[in-house]
């Protein structure tokens, strides 16, 4: 049989699960690649690091050359998190002839231009599926399998240690920094979690879909954004109480322009959406000739991830890559084909909620403040309060109909600054 060697540089546990899969599974994807993929080399920082993989002797270096100078090696899985030295050495692997899959998004994310069109420029491709949505074939089926469609709708679960926290915050009423440290020991988090809860990863992920999906010429830091790093347990609650669950949604929406963005939402339940529970991800995508579809699976972890790394190596060594890579015009310079939506205008139902004195007229005035904005209100939610008292705190929560954005925005400014108002208000959009 034919041989494509490949090298793995960076073996943290993604680069482990790929070697794994090479090494005890060679028959199959022997079998699915009509040739050998043979791990010629597997280049780390510290050769003497306990690995959990059994490599053969002699396949780890801490010498990078010893890849780049070898012709034989045509493919290289660079596994390496972080933007530095992973941007360099992804260009020196490029400059030297190889051919790259790699699943750091952020490092696309952030260089995606230069590393492509380097690539480009060097007749080289460069596979990214498992950059987004870890396990879930979804750049393949952007790229590929809707290329008849016009996508016009996108919707995203994308960061697993988000939903994880989130679910286990809903259905075991767990503390949020207990479910942080749970997501990173179970290592679906990202180095800095911060990253993951502040909807800075979902972003990026968006940003290569919103790439992939509509030839927006968007980076990621221009997505508005917000994670659920401030989620309150009891908006969790209200939104039970009213039929839904809240989910970090990565929105790509197109009109006459696209509207991207990432937010808490409440999601009806029953959608399927609103039922993705733990850390797994998914995609609900609208094509115009397809209708929607939608993918469910895990977003990260070891093996979901290296599963998608070692797809993009046989599709890499049977030359498959090369050809949709040409045709992708991912992150060239050609002109944006949409323009982005001022965030502002984009329409959309709001939960709200806010912490008002129980005085007479209250109500008059938050309602009173919506209507200045011409925001009509859906429903209201107000319990009888425990205990009686003159100055007593109260919830209030409240439904809207669809307003834009920047009416919701400013309405919130407005009634956050009533002298009845105690705490600043919450505002969430829904999806119904
Ligand atoms: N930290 C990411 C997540 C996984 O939690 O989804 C890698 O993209």
């Amino acid at each position: 049989m034919e041989r494509t060697n490949v090298a793995i540089v960076g073996m943290g546990t993604v680069g482990t699960g790929v070697a794994q899969l090479l090494l005890d599974h060679g028959d199959r994807t022997g079998r699915h690649a009509g040739r050998t993929l043979w791990l010629k080399r597997v280049v780390v920082n510290d050769v003497n690091k306990p690995r959990d993989a059994d490599l053969p002797e002699g396949l780890l270096t801490d010498d990078l050359t010893t890849v780049t100078d070898d012709p034989e090696i045509t493919v290289v899985a660079q596994l390496i998190g972080g933007l530095e030295p992973a941007r360099s050495i992804m260009l020196q692997l490029l400059e030297s002839g190889k051919d790259i899959v790699t699943a750091n998004k952020a490092l696309l994310a952030e260089h995606g231009p230069e590393l492509f069109d380097r690539a480009r420029e060097l007749g080289r491709s460069i596979a990214f599926e498992a950059s987004v949505a870890g396990g879930i074939p979804i750049i393949t089926n952007i790229g590929q399998c809707l290329s008849a469609n016009q996508i016009t709708s996108l919707r995203g679960i994308l960061n697993g240690t988000s939903n994880f926290i989130v679910s286990q915050m809903e259905e075991y009423g767990a503390d949020y920094s207990e479910a942080v440290r749970e997501a990173q020991r179970l290592g679906f988090a990202e180095a800095d979690p911060a990253m993951d809860v502040d909807g800075s990863d979902a972003a990026q992920k968006l940003a290569i879909l919103a790439h992939l999906a509509f030839g927006a010429r968007v980076h990621w830091s221009d997505i508005p954004r917000v994670g659920i790093d401030q989620l309150d347990p009891a908006d969790l609650g209200y939104a039970k109480e009213l039929g839904y669950r809240i989910k970090l949604l990565a929105i790509a929406q197109l009109n006459d322009c696209l509207e991207l963005h990432v937010s808490p939402t409440l999601v009806r339940m029953g959608r399927p959406l609103a039922e993705v529970r733990e850390a797994y991800n998914a995609v609900s995508v609208v094509g115009d000739a397809v209708g929607r579809v939608f993918f469910h699976g895990l977003g990260a972890g070891q093996m979901p991830t290296a599963s998608a790394v070692v797809a993009d190596l046989i599709d890499t060594a049977v030359g498959r890559t090369k050809l949709t890579f040409r045709t992708l015009e991912l992150w060239s310079q050609r002109e944006a084909r949409v323009s982005l939506t001022d965030h502002a205008d984009v329409p959309g139902r709001f939960y709200l909620r806010f912490s008002v004195d129980h005085h007479p007229g209250v109500l008059a005035h938050i309602t009173g403040a919506l209507g200045h904005h011409d925001i009509s209100i859906a429903s209201v939610i107000q319990h009888e309060p425990s205990q009686d008292g003159d100055n007593q705190v109260v919830p209030l929560v409240i439904m809207t109909h669809t307003a834009p954005e920047g009416a919701g925005q400013a309405a919130i400014d407005e009634i956050d600054a009533l002298d009845c108002v105690r705490q600043k208000g919450v505002r969430m959009r829904v999806l119904d």
